[in-house]
């Protein structure tokens, strides 16, 4: 459909946001929560906590959406909202919104996967972007390699085994002492230090595997911690740590690459945010001839947007009632 102005809703986590996104004109405003300090004292997501903020703050950020685009509910010509993968209470918040406001305006329910978000949501800031592409994303709940064939057609190139990337810089600044979230107090306490003084590993980096392991990296800085007892020493270890992270995963970028012939990568998730992993891939695109994509910080963690955005791309496969969540997603089915 032509000029649909499409309700974006994401709350499959510890964000929790609403965005318009029209189908000419783009995107029209996004309005978001963050519930980091809610969790903080926890060192990590409470899911139950997580389920009740979304429904306390879901009508506000509505108005306040409403208020920035000059745009009310009236307005809108379809709903898309997140499904999956993620906590179940907390989708379930706004699935129940998203249903509850097309059911009463007899609109077009649309659930949207969270990943094909991460996915998409780099054409928001560089329309330039075609397919086909790699993705690598990157988050607090995902490592994943995509191969982006054509829109609805990802193929899993390989994921983590075990912890995400993101979690495995938040579980290893918990190590150093620092507050959740840490990946960026930790790419802060690296800055500082110089690496090359611990001996890291690089997992799974011996055979061409395009599989993540990172539980075991936080493991070998937890052995080193109990061999330094100095702080002096946090910020050359949280250095090495950084640098196995990055290593790890930008050679497995260059054989995401060199398996599928592409010559496009993209990253998204939190840990897109981090510098130093910006920079190697930077680097191993301008070697490899391919090029890179990274959206700004605001699309590369949770938002409302790329929910938006995805459901205006997959108008066709609007539902007409039900709001069905999924906590385990498959991307390609
Ligand atoms: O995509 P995201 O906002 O939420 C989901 O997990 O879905 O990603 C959050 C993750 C956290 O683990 C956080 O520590 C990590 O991204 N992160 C970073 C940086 N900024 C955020 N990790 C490393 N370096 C950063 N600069
Ligand atoms: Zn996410």
């Amino acid at each position: 459909a032509r000029n649909a102005l499409v309700l974006g809703i994401e709350s499959s986590c510890d964000e929790t946001a609403v965005a318009l996104y029209h189908t000419t004109d783009g995107l029209l405003g996004e309005a978001l929560h963050s519930q980091i300090d809610l969790h903080a004292a926890y060192g990590g997501v409470v899911p139950e906590l997580a389920s009740r903020d979304h429904v306390r703050r879901l009508p506000g950020l509505l108005a306040e959406l409403s208020h920035k685009t000059g745009r009310t509910l009236a307005d809108v010509d379809a709903v898309a909202y997140t499904a999956g993968p993620g906590l179940v209470g907390a989708l379930l918040a706004g699935a129940s919104l998203a249903a509850g406001l097309a059911q009463g305006a007899d609109l077009p329910l649309i659930p949207v996967h969270h990943m094909e978000g991460h996915l998409l949501a780099p054409v928001l800031s560089e329309p330039e972007l075609d397919f086909p592409f790699v993705a690598l994303l990157v988050s607090g709940g995902h490592t994943m390699l995509v191969a982006c064939h054509a829109l609805g057609r990802y193929e899993l190139l390989g994921q983590s085994l075990d912890d995400a990337a993101g979690e495995a810089f938040d579980k290893t600044a918990q190590l150093l002492g620092l507050d959740y979230p840490g990946g960026p107090a930790l790419a802060h306490l690296a800055a500082q230090g110089t690496p090359g003084r611990f001996t890291l590993p690089r997992p799974l980096t011996r055979q061409r595997g395009l599989d993540f392991s990172f539980s075991g990296l936080k493991t070998a800085v937890a052995n080193q911690l109990a061999k330094v007892s100095d702080v002096q020493d946090h910020p050359d270890l949280a250095a090495d740590f950084e640098l196995a992270v990055v290593e790890t995963l930008s050679t497995k970028c260059r054989w995401a690459l060199e398996a599928t012939g592409m010559s496009r990568l993209l990253i998204a998730g939190g840990v897109a945010a981090n510098t130093r992993l910006r920079a190697a891939l930077q680097t191993l695109c301008e070697a490899q001839g391919a090029h890179f994509f990274v959206p700004s910080a605001a699309l590369c963690t949770d938002n409302a947007s790329m929910i938006a955005h995805v459901g205006a791309l997959r108008l066709a496969d609007a539902q007409r009632s039900g709001a069905p969540v999924r906590a385990r997603w498959p991307l390609s089915e």
